[in-house]
């Protein structure tokens, strides 16, 4: 085997159907086939993807979908859900769906890992947070001085932080007794020490969000927050419990943190990964925030998708695998080496961190799952912000600067939470750019436009260079009915299986990310440098730059 994607027959088809389309132009493609924007959009739960704007036809999408079939993906998904240690450098399964079966919805499936059901301990672990957040809402629970809890701070980074900060900034009008939530993910000593300085220790909740436990920008931040709330409570170590809570697999680090496991632990397992761990423990911040119906409607949501992805074997038909498929289309064959993803809606303004993550860290990888270097591109570069603001920013680029830049746009189609004419203005713009990006606008037309408005045929042939749009830009629209939690669920889910879709094709195992490890342990000798004032053996440039800092 020569190499796993490039030696797929689909491979050269796709190679050859791509010299064709790489002719033609979006609009040709449109003019070519007036069912094209129906045939081209999927509709899931209620959830819309209209991928007409997309330079494909019927033949790229079904040699597409071959390609994936001869990945053998369907076989690879039923792995994934039944709990097989795909995860081969960590020998671990790979088991977030499995945080997804929650019993109301009538799921009975067992799913074992090393001849266990993991069911029963997530199940545990579901109703000790539903007891526990519980008991904070209605005061069950209180500060040591017999408080109401008024304030959360969720102490984590990666995916221990950035999936909770998404969910409780798009959920915020759900947000329950009204409670503050605050997120420290920085070791930047500003960022806690900032948000400890408007807090009250008789109610404020620490959750250290961490599955290793070692992670050392956390266990700093909590060992800066217990000495904080130790220094404002007369030293009261016995009020810890009633203040610091842990989300972790790691039981002992937890225990010798101070924290007692029993009662304050919440536990997740090796099966979650960081990143795909906000259905898990590190949801505890989540459901304080949002109550604990809600975060199931989350849960439900993701499984929704779980369930479309699992059983729809028409992969054409199948979201997250066109998702993850046209992905690979401009990577791999246009050669596109960045993906936007541009949410309109504020709520879902961290959607494109929390999409960075999930993406870079699970497909940012060079080598193959035996750890022979792959000679095609994998993981796009993803990035993004919300798209109204990028409007007014980066979106100049993305309409005439030299390169094309694939993007989804993400767009609410009501939200009661906002305003209508606010929102049938944030609509249209999100419209009219997906428009603008593919139709662009001739040398011809600007010039005419010039001339309309009175300037003369000198001056407007010069500007009207400046005002081309070449067009021709593909786009994804993504339609949300509303930002509810259910559909939240539903969308959050659909990127996770569109990753996984696209670490199966690049045979890849993107559940672990050994390339977080090398600066964390370079970061240690240079720690102990800068605090010993000597920089040891380095190069000249790391050596200079330590000396600066010592
Ligand atoms: O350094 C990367 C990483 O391990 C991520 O994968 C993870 O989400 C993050 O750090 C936080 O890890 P932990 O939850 O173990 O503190």
């Amino acid at each position: 085997m020569k190499e796993f994607m490039l030696d797929k027959p689909s491979y050269q088809k796709l190679l050859r159907n791509y010299q064709q389309l790489n002719q033609l132009t979006l609009l040709d493609l449109f003019a070519q086939d007036n069912n094209r924007a129906l045939k081209y959009t999927l509709k899931v739960n209620d959830m819309y993807l209209d991928f007409s704007k997309n330079n494909i036809t019927d033949e790229t999408v079904d040699h597409l979908v071959n390609l994936a079939h001869e990945s053998n993906l369907i076989e690879h998904i039923q792995n994934m859900f039944n709990g097989c240690k795909i995860n081969n450098t960590e020998s671990r399964a790979v088991l977030h769906t499995a945080l997804r079966t929650i019993d109301n919805l009538g799921d009975k499936r067992q799913i074992t890992v090393d001849g266990k059901d993991v069911i029963p301990d997530i199940q545990h672990v579901l109703h000790k947070m539903h007891k526990f957040s519980s008991k904070v809402h209605t005061g069950e629970h209180l500060g040591h001085t017999g408080k109401m809890i008024t304030d959360i701070v969720n102490l984590g980074i990666g995916g221990s932080d950035l999936g909770p900060v998404l969910v409780c900034q798009a959920l915020k009008p759900y947000c329950k007794n009204n409670l503050n939530i605050h997120f420290v993910s920085s070791v930047d000593g500003y960022q806690i020490l900032d948000i400890l300085s408007e807090l009250n220790p008789e109610t404020t909740l620490f959750i250290v969000a961490s599955k290793t436990f070692t992670t050392e920008e956390t266990i700093t931040n909590a060992h800066t927050a217990r000495t904080w709330f130790l220094n404002n409570t007369n030293n009261n170590t016995e009020a810890i419990k009633l203040h610091f809570v842990a989300a972790s697999t790691n039981t002992k680090a937890v225990t010798e943190f101070g924290i007692n496991a029993a009662d304050n632990m919440f536990q997740f397992w090796d099966f979650v990964g960081g990143r795909y761990s906000l259905w898990s423990a590190i949801g505890l911040s989540i459901i304080l925030y949002i109550g604990f119906d809600n975060f199931k409607e989350l849960l439900a949501g993701a499984r929704a998708m779980d369930e479309h992805f699992l059983n729809t074997h028409e992969l054409q038909h199948n979201m997250p695998v066109m998702l993850a498929l046209l992905g690979i289309w401009y990577i791999n064959f246009y050669n596109y080496s960045t993906q936007v993803i541009s949410p309109y809606n504020t709520r879902l303004t961290r959607f494109p961190a929390y999409i960075q993550q999930l993406e870079m860290e699970s497909n940012g990888k060079s080598v193959d799952k035996s750890g022979k270097p792959v000679s095609y591109k994998t993981c796009p570069v993803i990035w993004g912000d919300s798209g109204i603001n990028g409007q007014h920013a980066y979106y100049q680029l993305l309409h005439q600067g030299t390169s094309i830049y694939p993007m989804d746009i993400i767009l609410a189609l009501s939200d009661k939470y906002s305003d209508k004419l606010h929102n049938q203005i944030l609509q249209a713009n999100a419209i009219a750019q997906a428009e603008a990006f593919m139709v662009g606008k001739t040398h011809a037309q600007a010039k005419a436009e010039l001339i309309a408005n009175g300037m003369n045929d000198t001056q407007a042939d010069f500007l009207a260079k400046h005002k081309v749009f070449a067009g021709n830009r593909p786009s994804n629209m993504l339609i949300l009915p509303e930002i509810s939690p259910y559909y939240l669920g539903n969308l959050i889910a659909l990127y996770e299986h569109k990753t996984f879709v696209q670490g199966v094709i690049w045979n890849i195992n993107s559940f672990d990310q050994w390339g977080v490890e090398l600066g964390k342990q370079l970061a240690r000798t240079v720690l102990a440098d800068i605090k010993s004032g000597k920089a040891s053996k380095h190069d000249e440039s790391t050596v200079q730059i330590i000396n600066l800092c010592s």
